[in-house]
Parts: structure tokens; C-alpha cells; sequence
């Protein structure tokens, strides 16, 4: 699974054989340039579902819920994953949390709509959890087995556990039926989910720990514009071949 938040980009990893594609609410942080994933708004997210779903002709297109769109009631997360299905064309819909989301994910998949978990470290509620941490430490691993039975339980068909020991996610991975999606998860879940933007270099800077950078893309997209830039001022571009008569 790879993030995409736009059409170009979309229509490559789905060709290049990625079958799930994850609109993530991380577009708060790699579109939008938000600090948090916390602002991003439900039209925000659906305005990027609606390109990335135009675009994939094999992969599934999962939408992720923003804060604030689900956790008020299971009402509102099923008005709000209808509006992803019906709007954004989504395939099916992500939301955080654990045990205490489960009525949620329940009344999601009673309206048909398939979803997937997400528990483990949660962005949406990373002032809760005190920061970018590592879950499912000590004593905290049976909690986060538990979370994840009860996602299993409501209906979700995956879960995906974002940095938690490898040593939880083997035990999650072992114990439910549904597939694992790791991130920052260690080598043994079932499937393995990045973000895009860190993946292929685009985003500078010190990446996380579980991140492998396949490409360099911000320097072939920087070099592309600064060549761009440098033959305009020399009168290099555009030739007679970009012109017309
Ligand atoms: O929003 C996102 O990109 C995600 C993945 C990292 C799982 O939720
Ligand atoms: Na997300």
C-alpha cells in the first residue's frame, strides 16, 4: 500500500502493481503543508479521493476519515464514509482507534462500506498519546492486541499498525484473521503502507526511522526547474521546434 493523494501519481502506482492506494489524512502534512494531520478537512481529502479515483483502474482506493469527521458518534462516521463512497468514489474508508472505535467501524460496515483500522501510534490523537512515540511497549502490548481483536470483531477487513515493536505486530499479525498493514511494524506483518512523498525522496529532511527512500525525486524535480529556469533566462527554451509559424 502507497499513498496518493492526486491523479499522475495514482495511475503510476497503480500501474506499477500497487494494489491498495491510501488517501491518506498525512495530505494535511504532504499536501497541504499542515504541521499536524489534525486541520485537514472532510472536503479537503475528497477533492484528492475524486482525482486518485479517476486515475486507478485495478487498485483499491482507500479513504482515510479526517479528525473530527467520525469520533463524535457512529452516526457521523457512517454520514461521513457515505460521503467518501458516494463523492470521493472511494472503494472503502480508514479511520484511527481502537476498542473504542469499534461501534464506529460496526455501524460503517452495517451501511456496506468496507474499512480498515488503524491503531497502534495514531496520529489524530498524538497530544493524548504525548508525541511521536513508539506503542505497544511493556506492559502496553496486550492493549494494543486488544484494540485490534475488537476491529477484527467490528467487521474491519485489515488493520493497520503504525509504530508498534516488531515483536507486537508479529503477535497482532499471528493472532487476527484479517490482514496487518505495518508501518514503522516491523518485517512480519502481512502488507507494508508508506507515504508516497517518503518513499520516492520527494519530501527533504530527516525522515523517520522506518522510512527507505527508493528514489530521489526532489532532485530530479528541482533540477528539472532549475534547467527550466536557466535556458528560459539564456533564450535556450523555446527553440523553433516549441514554436509555431
Ligand atoms: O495518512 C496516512 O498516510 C496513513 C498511513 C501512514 C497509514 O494513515
Ligand atoms: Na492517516
Amino acid at each position: 500500500m502507497l499513498t496518493a493523494y492526486d491523479m499522475y501519481t495514482a495511475e503510476l502506482f497503480d500501474e506499477a502493481g500497487i494494489p491498495v492506494l491510501l488517501v491518506g489524512d498525512s495530505a494535511a502534512n504532504n499536501v497541504y503543508g499542515y504541521d499536524t494531520s489534525l486541520p485537514v478537512t472532510v472536503d479537503e481529502l475528497l477533492f484528492l479521493t475524486r482525482g486518485v479515483t479517476r486515475a486507478v483502474k485495478r487498485a483499491l482506493v482507500v479513504a482515510d476519515l479526517p479528525f473530527g469527521s467520525y469520533q463524535v458518534s457512529p452516526e457521523q462516521a457512517v454520514a461521513t464514509a457515505v460521503r467518501f463512497m458516494k463523492e470521493g468514489r472511494a472503494h472503502a474508508v480508514k479511520l484511527e482507534g481502537g476498542r473504542r472505535f469499534a461501534p464506529h467501524v460496526e455501524a460503517i460496515v452495517a451501511a456496506g462500506i468496507p474499512v480498515i483500522g488503524h491503531i497502534g501510534f495514531t496520529p489524530q490523537s498524538e497530544h493524548q498519546l504525548g508525541g511521536y512515540r513508539v506503542q505497544g511497549r511493556d506492559d502496553k502490548a496486550d492493549a494494543v492486541l486488544a484494540d485490534a481483536v475488537a476491529l477484527e470483531e467490528a467487521g474491519a477487513f485489515a488493520v493497520v499498525l503504525e509504530m508498534v515493536t516488531a515483536e507486537v505486530a508479529k503477535r497482532v499479525t499471528h493472532e487476527l484473521r484479517i490482514p496487518t498493514v505495518g508501518i514503522g511494524a516491523g518485517p512480519d506483518c502481512d502488507a507494508q503502507v508508506l507515504v508516497w512523498q517518503d518513499m520516492a525522496g520527494l519530501r527533504r529532511g530527516k525522515a523517520p526511522r522506518f522510512v527507505k527512500k527508493y528514489a530521489d525525486v526532489a532532485s530530479v524535480l528541482g533540477n528539472a526547474a532549475s534547467e527550466f529556469a536557466s535556458e528560459v533566462r539564456n533564450r535556450a527554451f523555446p527553440g523553433p521546434e516549441h514554436s509555431f509559424h
